[in-house]
């Protein structure tokens, strides 16, 4: 799959947060050129500030944008997606891909609206991708064939992990992967006040939280073990960990979890709609 992107043109509309973390992953890491990327915003002088950083060609017209691409990553919010597909429609072709990264779309709206047998994806990726350790969710529309989703599956792993799904785990996808990002800053931000808290410095106390739980991430994917079992590994008995776990529960830490990645899924599938 090396080569899959080579000579590839790819077209980014709406290089905005997610857009913009994908298209420049990819231009570091050498996979696309900037001779063979474009991407467009909404505002002229978003793009001109974009082109000068990124020296690659950024507009404002999307059907522009689309002439001459082999893939089309849209990257807009999930409510402009349908002017967005209306606006390119009569431009493309299904020699074309679209990968649309907006949470919610389904790729059958996106399908309705473009000539028939273009290939869609959907693919859910997350902030961390501007470090290269993001996590992205791809599925297929009805016109994707395997190597349309292999190669999307090759974009994104240069901006981390990636992971083929049914569309129907797409929502939930969008709120444990997606929006995740947002719980694990507000468990680091914590626990960085607990050490606070219990006299350390913060800077050394946000250095423990987030080593921490990067460490014991790592320690999931690589040995594959139920965390519950990691977990009882940590946890001596009468030891101190048991107290805190204690409190963990008390204060209901694991149902507000999941209470949290449910309503966030609900959400999810309300905001193409409005
Ligand atoms: N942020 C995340 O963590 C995340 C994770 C997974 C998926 N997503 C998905 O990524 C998509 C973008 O989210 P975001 O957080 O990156 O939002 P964002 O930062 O607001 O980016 C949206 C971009 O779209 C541009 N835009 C708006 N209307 C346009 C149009 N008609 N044509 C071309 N460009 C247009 C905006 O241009 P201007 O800059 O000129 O306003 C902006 O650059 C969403 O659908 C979201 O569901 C986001």
């Amino acid at each position: 799959m090396a080569n899959d992107l080579a000579g590839k043109r790819v077209a980014f509309l709406g290089a905005g947060k997610m857009g913009g973390i994908i298209l420049q992953a990819l231009l570091k890491n050498g996979l696309l050129t900037a001779k063979s990327t474009c991407a467009t915003v909404a505002h002229e002088d978003r793009a001109k500030e974009l082109a000068a950083k990124l020296k690659v060609k950024v507009g404002t017209s999307n059907s522009e944008a689309v002439k001459g691409a082999d893939i089309i990553v849209i990257a807009v919010k999930p409510q402009v997606v349908e002017d967005v597909v209306r606006e390119i429609s009569s431009h493309i072709t299904p020699k074309q891909v679209i990968v649309s990264v907006a949470a919610s779309v389904p790729t059958a709206m996106i399908e309705r609206d473009l000539p028939p047998n273009v290939p869609v994806i959907r693919a859910m990726p997350n902030t961390p991708c501007i470090m290269g350790a993001g996590m992205t969710a791809i599925c297929k529309g009805k016109h994707a064939s395997a190597y349309d989703v292999k190669m999307t599956c090759h974009l994104f792993d240069v901006v981390g992990r990636t992971v083929v799904v049914d569309e129907k785990h797409m929502d939930a996808v969008t709120a444990l992967s997606a929006s995740g990002p947002a719980y694990i800053y507000i468990i680091l931000e914590s626990l960085a006040e607990a050490g606070v808290k219990v006299g350390l410095p913060r800077d050394i106390a946000t250095l423990l939280a987030a080593q921490t739980a990067l460490g014991a991430a790592k320690v999931v994917l690589e040995t594959g073990d139920h965390p519950a079992l990691l977990k009882d590994a940590v946890t001596t008995p009468a030891g101190c960990t048991i107290d805190a776990i204690m409190e963990l529960e008390e204060g209901k830490l694991r149902v507000t979890l999941i209470k949290a990645v449910v309503k966030a899924a609900q959400r999810a599938k309300e905001l193409a709609f409005g």
